[in-house]
Parts: structure tokens; C-alpha cells; sequence
């Protein structure tokens, strides 16, 4: 949610700058902008501030026909929380003289307080953002320390910066810079990600590792609270208190390969067909080989790269999460509760910080985020955190566990239990192959608490296991023939209001999700029920202009959902199957067959045409499938 980017060294900043603001393009697309300093002939500091509404290639344009000079620079993309996203409230922002410039990630929440104090001042604001009380405060900082007698320098500038973030409240991460220092630039993190890349020549900073790995491997990730000087010749990095923090910056292991659409039209149609590739990865790297019953039973089912302090003494699970996540977790619950005997509880993050359950004993708390740095999810595994040190009872379990795609993101720099998905970069907005990867990880966690438990016989547990194995099969020929099958209908959508998902059991979850997807990028309004409660109020939206698309796989339900669907049928509605070919399956319109397996696997082949039909309905609508209104893929603000 809004991405920074920085540079300071022997470079010119601004190709360095727009080059890392692409990699964090995902993070928001509603205006960006770029600040950088020059020194000019007489070593006096220019600052060149270009700014555009809209996407990244919109500055690019601007910076082409106006250039922006100097060796240190600021860069932002912005998702718009404060102010339309337009250009005035694009970043970078000014202090009323333009010597010093400002980006900002995250939420300042008593801008207004600081905002009436500066007015009344004769400060003049013109923007609507949080953000642009930094700059004039660093300006009035920065103007009492000079009257004081003190010199510009870079570290006069830190000290502003430092005086006036011990003021804010909010999470943030930000960077200014100063005309009177174009040696100098001072970058600060609270609750919101900043990286320090040292580069060959050069320092930059930025708001996430992909950013930066096009320029070095050697990443230091800021810790809460921390300030830092940036300056050709090194960093100097300081805590909340002041005190100086030394540390050995990390290796990145992300594998930094430039995200690339090959020959597909979107980041998104690659990445589901990336689904069948990333299941084999994980079949080959987590499930049981062999397939003599002896070794079997030697060799755990799954192995998994966690601690085994993670399974021992679990009474209960907690799932903290939000969107595609948040539904994952919802199939991870029913795995765990009906695989492994584990009650578990499913939360919204952003809903539990605010009201908790009554904490409980020998509970394990699970925080599930592809991106690893949502907010509200990364709030309410601290706030967790905190309540159960704050017992001191050993009964309750201090440790937490991780599911992400990034190992290296806040997620993983807070919690030392990481179950890492390894799906690869995934570009488009809307989750899909992290989706997968998510449920593909409760699998692995589900069958090993289950093996441990032994709450199913073992026979059971390994024909899972076996059918497991054929999954990437499966979703290699479904994949194809789904992608030409959605695309064939997604015609039938065009004047579409409103559509109705349904779904019971492990499949509920799915029809949750089948409608965010086609919510997020075709922007038509979508609803998923569990399909027992239509008869309870939301058959009352059926007739014959709102599609129903119905999840009907064999298993305990299957009976029931075709009932649900014949009384959707019997109001006129359009009804769209997900489910084996067979009689059952005759009632629908359209079917989009799915192989049949057995019930508790169902829900990562389901998963499959709700995804193709979203992108081909949005893609048939022309919409920017990759890049949806409004959204973010790295939502960084509660
Ligand atoms: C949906 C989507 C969002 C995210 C949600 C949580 O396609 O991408 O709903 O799932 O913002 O994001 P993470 O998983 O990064 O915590």
C-alpha cells in the first residue's frame, strides 16, 4: 500500500528510482512521483519534483519530456488513503520554500491535530494528505536548529526528522530529503516495511526486497521504530531512543527473476496456469515418496521444514487473516477440525484486534498472509503476542506460525515459524496461485497434526496422500480445458449485475472466494453463501437476470447443494455447475466438469474455473485484470 523507493550514491537516482518503483507498482497505482536533488555549478542543491496521476508510465512520460537531475532521489506509488488520487495529493510532498521533499507509507492519525497547529501558523497546505505535515514540520525543525547555529548537514536533517517523528502517531515508513544537503538522505519505518539495500556505489531504500534486488543482495531490513542517515559513504542507522544500532545486513534469497507475462496477456491468466507447476513443486519438496507400506509408516506422511515445538501440546488452532487469505484459513479450519480433530477458529484479522476471544490455553495462533505485510493481519499476531506474554503462564502458547510466499517480508522477520508457500512472485493484484499455495500448506500442517494425532486411521490419511500426488496432473489438464471453456461463456456475463455463489462444506470457502475474485476484477457485484442459507433471505435476490453458480462436488453434501440449486432453478435463475459430469449434474445450464475425487481435496480443483471465469469476464470487459481499481496487492494500512 503505497511503495518508496530512494537512492543516494554515484548514479544518477532517477533511472534507479523509476526502475524500483515498477517492482513496487503492485503496491498502488493511483498517482507516483519522483524528487531528486542536483547540485548545480555553483554547489548549490536544485530539487527537480515530478508527479502524475495514474499509473508509473504516466511520471515516466513526464520525467522523459522534463528529466530530473541528481544523485539522490525519492520515489513513491501511491494507493490513495488520505485525498482523491489525483495529482495534487500525488507524492513526493513540499514543505511551502521546496527545499525539502517528502514520501510517506502508511497513516500519520493526527495529521489533523499537527495540520491546525501548522495552519494557524500561516503554513498553507496543498494537498488533502496525511503526509504533507512532514514536510513543513521538518522545515520548521529544521529552521529552529539552523537559528540555534548549526550548519546544514546530514545530521541536522536527521535530527529534524528524528523531533518530528517522536511527534507522529501512526504507522509509517518514510523518506525526505534536504536541497541544502543533496549528500544526505534520512529514511525512518515504524510498523510500515523499509529496506536498506547497499548497493556497489550506492544506498538505496525500499518499501519492499523486489524493488531492490535488481540492484544488490545485501539487504538491511529497518526494525521498528528505526531512523536512518543515508549518505554516499555509509548508513547510519538509529534506534527509537537515539542510540546507535549496528547490524550485518542479509543475504536476499528471494529469487529476484524480473517478473516476465511470457506469452500470456496477464500476469493473472500466467499465474493460474502456474498452479499445476507450483503443486508439483510442493508434492515433490513435502509429500511421502515411497509407496512400500512399511516405509510408510516409518517416514511421516508430509515432512514439513517447522519446528515440531509448533504440534506439540495443541489443544486449539486460531487462524488470523484477511481476503483470499482469510478464505484459505476458512478451508484450513474445516481441515484441522475434521482431518485432525482440532477445533479451530477462523478471524478476520482486522476484526480480532478490536474484539479478541478470551484467550484460551494451549493455543496455537496461525497468521496467514501471501504478502506477509498486511497490517491488520501483522497487529493482531502482536497484539496476540503481547496478551499471552502479559499471562505468563506457560500453558499459553507463545509461539506463532507463519504462512506466506515472502519468508523475508515483516511476517518473517516477527515470527520465527515460517511456513513458506515457495510459489514464486505473483504480479497480478488478485491472489490466485498464493491462494493455492495457502491451502496447499493447511494440507501439509492438517495431515501431520492428523498423522501425529492419529484422529484418522493411517490408511485413510495415506490414499489422501496418494490422491494427492495426482493433483498437478489434474490441474494441468483442467487449467487448459477450463481456460477455453470460461472463456466461451464469459459472454453470457456481459450485462450482469449481480451474481450468487454457492457452496457448502470445504466448498463454502470456495464460493467466498469465486466471488471476491469476480468482485476485485470485473467490478460486478458478487455474493457467496453457504448454499443451505439461500432459503433463509438471499433467495429473495434470485430471478432470472442473476446468475447462480453452484459448487456440487460428491461428498456429505452433495444431495443438499443439488437441492439448493434446483430451488434456485425453480426462481429462473441461470444456473452455472461446478461438479463431476453425471445425472446429478444434468440440472445445470452450464457445467464446468471437474474430475472426481474424493471430497477433501475438492476444493483445490474448485478453485479453478472460479478463477478462470473472473479473468475471462473481466478480460472480455476489458478491465485492467492485473492492476484492479482501487486495490493494492500489499495492503500496508489497518
Ligand atoms: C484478493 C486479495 C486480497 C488479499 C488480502 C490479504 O485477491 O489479494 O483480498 O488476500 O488483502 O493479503 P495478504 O494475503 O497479503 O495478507
Amino acid at each position: 500500500m503505497c511503495g518508496i523507493f530512494a537512492s543516494i550514491g554515484s548514479r544518477e537516482a532517477a533511472p534507479l528510482i523509476l526502475a524500483g518503483l515498477r517492482q513496487l507498482e503492485y503496491r498502488g497505482y493511483d498517482s507516483s512521483g519522483i524528487a531528486t536533488i542536483k547540485v548545480d555549478d555553483q554547489g548549490i542543491g536544485q530539487l527537480t519534483c515530478l508527479k502524475a496521476k495514474g499509473k508509473l508510465d504516466n511520471l515516466i512520460l513526464k520525467y522523459e519530456k522534463f528529466g530530473a537531475t541528481g544523485l539522490c532521489g525519492i520515489g513513491h506509488i501511491r494507493w490513495a488513503t488520505h485525498g482523491r488520487p489525483d495529482e495534487r495529493n500525488a507524492h513526493p510532498h513540499l514543505d511551502g520554500e521546496s527545499q525539502i521533499a517528502v514520501v510517506l507509507n502508511g497513516i500519520i492519525e493526527n495529521y489533523q491535530s499537527l495540520k491546525e497547529i501548522l495552519e494557524k501558523q500561516g503554513v498553507v497546505f496543498l494537498s488533502d494528505t496525511d503526509a504533507e505535515v512532514i514536510p513543513h514540520q521538518v522545515a520548521q525543525e529544521l529552521k529552529c536548529l539552523q537559528k540555534e547555529g548549526q550548519p546544514a548537514s546530514g545530521h541536522l536533517l536527521l535530527i529534524a526528522v528524528q523531533r518530528v517523528v517522536s511527534c507522529i502517531k501512526g504507522n509509517y515508513a518514510l523518506a525526505v530529503t534536504w536541497v541544502k544537503t543533496p549528500e544526505a538522505l534520512v529514511v525512518a519505518s515504524k510498523q510500515a516495511p523499509l529496506l536498506i539495500g547497499l548497493g556497489a556505489g550506492e544506498f538505496l531504500c525500499a518499501s519492499d526486497t523486489p524493488a531492490l534486488a535488481g540492484f544488490t543482495r545485501n539487504i538491511l531490513p529497518m526494525n521498528e521504530g528505526e531512523i536512518a542517515l543515508l549518505t554516499p559513504l555509509g548508513i547510519e542507522l538509529y534506534d527509537d531512543k537515539g542510540d546507535r544500532q549496528y547490524r550485518v545486513p542479509n543475504l536476499l534469497s528471494i529469487d529476484d527473476q524480473i517478473a516476465d507475462k511470457r506469452n500470456f496477456r496477464h500476469f493473472m491468466l500466467k499465474e493460474i496456469y502456474e498452479q499445476a507447476e507450483t503443486t508439483a513443486l510442493w508434492v515433490d519438496r513435502y509429500l511421502n515418496k515411497t509407496d512400500s507400506i512399511t516405509d510408510v509408516v516409518n517416514q511421516p506422511l508430509v515432512s514439513l521444514k517447522i519446528k515440531d515445538t509448533v504440534f506439540e501440546g495443541v489443544e486449539r488452532i486460531q487462524i488470523l487473516a484477511c481476503g483470499t487469505s482469510r478464505h484459505a484459513s476458512l478451508i484450513g479450519g474445516y481441515l484441522f477440525e475434521q482431518l485432525a480433530g482440532i477445533p479451530t477458529s477462523v478471524f478476520y484479522a482486522s476484526e480480532f484486534r478490536y474484539s479478541p476471544p478470551p484467550l484460551l490455553p494451549n493455543t496455537l495462533t496461525i497468521g496467514v498472509t501471501q504478502s506477509g505485510e498486511t497490517a491488520d493481519t501483522l497487529a493482531a499476531l502482536a497484539m496476540e503476542q503481547q496478551r499471552v506474554q502479559a499471562k505468563n503462564d506457560s500453558t499459553f502458547m507463545a509461539c506463532q506460525l507463519g504462512i506466506t510466499n515472502r519468508p523475508e517480508s515483516s511476517l518473517g522477520r516477527r515470527i520465527s515459524n515460517i511456513l513458506n508457500i515457495e510459489v514464486g512472485t505473483e504480479v497480478g493484484v488478485a491472489a490466485t496461485k498464493t491462494f493455492l499455495g495457502q491451502l496447499l500448506a493447511f494440507y501439509s500442517l492438517a495431515l501431520s497434526f492428523a498423522e501425529r494425532r492419529e484422529s484418522l486411521p493411517h490408511y485413510e490419511l495415506k490414499a489422501l496422500v496418494d490422491e494427492l500426488k495426482q493433483l498437478p496432473h489434474y490441474l494441468e489438464k483442467l487449467i487448459k480445458e477450463h481456460d477455453q471453456l470460461c472463456a466461451s461463456i464469459a459472454c453470457h456475463f456481459s450485462d450482469v449485475k449481480d451474481v450468487v455463489f454457492l457452496g457448502r462444506g470445504i466448498n463454502y470457502p470456495i464460493a467466498l472466494e469465486g466471488a471476491l475474485k469476480l468482485k476485485e476484477i470485473s467490478y460486478i457485484h458478487a455474493a457467496g453463501y453457504p448454499a443451505g442459507e439461500m432459503k433463509h433471505g438471499p433467495i429473495a435476490l434470485l430471478d432470472a437476470s442473476v446468475p447462480v453458480i453452484s459448487i456440487a462436488v460428491p461428498g456429505i453434501v452433495f444431495d443438499k447443494v443439488i437441492s439448493n440449486a434446483q430451488e434456485a432453478k425453480a426462481r429462473d435463475a441461470k444456473l452455472i455447475g461446478v461438479g463431476p459430469i453425471g445425472p446429478e449434474t444434468q440440472l445445470f445450464d452450464i457445467l464446468l466438469p471437474i474430475p472426481k475425487v474424493s471430497e477433501w481435496l475438492s476444493p483445490l480443483l474448485t478453485i479453478i474455473p472460479m478463477q478462470l471465469l473472473s479473468y475471462h469476464i473481466a478480460a472480455r470487459r476489458g478491465l485492467d485484470v492485473d492492476q484492479p481499481r482501487n486495490l493494492a496487492k500489499s495492503v500496508t494500512v489497518e
